[in-house]
């Protein structure tokens, strides 16, 4: 296992659509080794989550995890979950504008209007196939990923560019206000 330099934006990887993965492919020894090694990666760095394009791999994998994480203390937790071949589905209208941060895209966050409750089906890294509702700021961060193995960053999502923030403004100006909000969130809609 491994830590892999993680692509930054203007790197082309990141604007391609990853390919799904087959099952012959998932079961081999280099999939399985690139899943550990986005792991490892993602934990490194203090990631949310990682997608395959962010290490230069044009393959429908990400992994999320959540736990007691530095860059977002707000977030509630979510077990290590690698996605495979990801579909997500909005469940019901509503949408909340999520202060995001990206590893590609260093010392910028921006409001994203993300659905509030989204369906993901996915495999996991033996082939297992998963179908659940995620909400909330959890929704919001599997939306993410799944926007990265379409060559999409946050930065295209941003309606307002006014609210683009360097992590450091954010802290001192914006933090606060955000944090309120998402907690709101999650105690209405959970994740
Ligand atoms: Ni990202």
């Amino acid at each position: 296992m491994s830590v892999r330099a993680i692509r930054t934006v203007g790197d082309p990887v990141l604007r391609e659509r990853a390919r799904e993965v087959t099952p012959e492919e998932l079961r081999s020894r280099e999939v399985q080794r690139l899943i550990d090694d986005m792991v490892d990666t993602m934990r490194a760095a203090g990631g949310a989550g990682l997608a395959a394009n962010q290490v230069g791999e044009l393959l429908r994998i990400a992994v999320v995890e959540v736990d007691r994480n530095p860059r977002y203390p707000y977030k509630p937790p979510i077990p290590l979950t690698v996605i495979v071949n990801p579909v997500v589905e909005p469940v019901g209208d509503e949408t909340f504008a999520i202060n995001e941060g990206c590893l590609s895209v260093p010392d910028l966050r921006g409001a994203v209007d993300r659905h509030v409750g989204v369906r993901v089906r996915h495999l996991d890294r033996h082939g297992g196939a998963h179908d659940g509702v995620r909400r909330g700021l959890t929704a919001g961060t599997f939306q993410h990923e799944v926007d990265h193995l379409d060559g999409v960053l946050f930065l295209d999502r941003v309606r307002d560019p006014s609210t683009f923030t360097t992590w450091e403004q954010f802290e001192r100006h914006h933090r606060d206000a955000f944090v309120a909000r998402a907690r709101a969130l999650v105690e209405r809609v959970g994740s």
